[in-house]
């Protein structure tokens, strides 16, 4: 039985990715027998302006039914004076919580074609492949109560909370210990446990689950150190392992680490091995409809959607072979561009994937 995909570009640089991902898959379809059939749907500012809601039900239900999600991205300058209930980002955050989608897998992996395209010297970057595993249902993204309350001075304050439950920090760990004995063995749960309460009890749940895994090395690092680390010696890490707003954070800084946050994909799944499948990267409205983002991040995460949600790791293969013939022939998107290189905008970036694809 053909699998469903549901498409949900969102909103600025989000639909002009999507479209060339949306090209990636066809060409598997059509030419290498992927069976696949894909729906669209609206999520974020687009879904707003259009029904009044960041994420109608109809998604809602489109996503749960889906085999599996490819998002772009949402946001945008024109939706941020909304109220927070009904901003984009409510609509990304619904779905991960609608589809208990915990655990967010952020690979930074440096091709060697852009060790030159990093702010970091090469001998620091080179040859960096590391796995965030990022919670991504609870603590202070999800936390009640929140909100902005009066004081009795007149005083407005703004509260959040940071909470997790011991089973929640169990599963984000177990996967990261899964992904470790698969990679490099050892993981890395960063915390703040020096101060906060709610972490150190991550600590404790960490070290339980990981003395299940005797062949895994399990260390911790508080969460400032973590970001010092990452930018001063990144290498030393294979997978860590992370609260929700530490992983939003120390996500974007691996990232930059590979020379654009334009090239890397992530993975949210549930339980069910359910994902919903997008680049890390936002919607970007300084360049949106011009033809100039870079769509690698968001044909890489179908590879990674091939790999976990559909079962089909040859054809994720494929992707990523033609993104490393594509970026072997010098072909760059502005955010990764070269001296020597060839620039191209997103659309001649997606063509030459489909090219590689072809001639494989
Ligand atoms: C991310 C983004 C989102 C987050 C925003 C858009 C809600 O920054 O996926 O990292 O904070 O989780
Ligand atoms: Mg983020």
């Amino acid at each position: 039985m053909s699998k469903n995909i549901l498409v949900l570009p969102g909103d600025g640089i989000g639909q002009e990715i999507v479209a060339e991902a949306v090209k990636v898959l066809a060409c598997l379809r059509d030419d290498y027998g992927l069976d696949i059939d894909m729906d669209e749907a609206l999520v974020g500012g687009t879904a707003y302006d259009a029904t009044g809601t960041p994420l109608p039900q109809v998604t809602v239900d489109m996503a749960k039914e889906a085999d599996a999600i490819l998002l772009g991205a949402v946001g945008g300058t024109q939706w941020e004076s909304l109220d927070i209930s009904v901003r984009p980002e409510r609509g990304l955050l619904g779905l991960r919580k609608e589809l208990g989608l915990f655990a967010n897998l952020r690979p930074a992996l440096l091709y060697p074609q852009l060790a030159d395209a990093s702010t970091l010297n090469p001998e620091v970057v080179s040859g960096l492949d590391m796995m965030i595993v990022r919670e991504l249902t609870g603590g202070i993204y999800f936390g009640e109560p929140r909100g902005v309350r009066e004081l009795e001075n007149g005083e407005k304050q703004g509260y959040n909370t940071l909470v997790y439950k011991e089973s929640e920090v169990d599963r984000i760990v177990r996967v990261a210990m899964d992904i470790a004995m698969k990679r490099g063995k050892r993981v890395c749960s960063v915390d703040k446990a020096n101060v906060l309460e709610a972490t150190e009890m991550w600590r404790e749940v960490a070290i339980r689950v990981g003395s299940e895994y005797p062949e895994v090395e399990l260390s911790h690092m508080y969460v400032d150190n973590a970001s010092m680390q990452l930018v001063r010696a990144p290498k030393q890490f294979d997978v860590m392992v992370t609260t929700n707003m530490f992983g939003d954070i120390l996500s974007d800084c691996a990232a930059m680490l590979t020379g654009s946050i334009g090239m890397l994909p992530s993975a949210s799944l549930n339980e069910k091995g359910q994902g919903m499948y997008e680049p890390i990267h936002g919607s970007a409205p300084d360049i949106a409809g011009q033809n100039v983002a870079n769509p690698l991040a968001t044909i890489l995460s179908v590879a990674m959607m091939l790999r976990y949600s559909l079962d089909e790791p040859e054809m994720a293969d494929r992707i990523e072979k033609a993104v490393e013939v594509t970026l072997d022939a010098g072909l760059r998107t502005a955010d990764i561009m070269s001296d020597g290189m060839k620039q191209v905008g997103t659309e001649e970036m997606g063509d030459a994937i489909v090219g590689a694809l072809r001639n494989q």
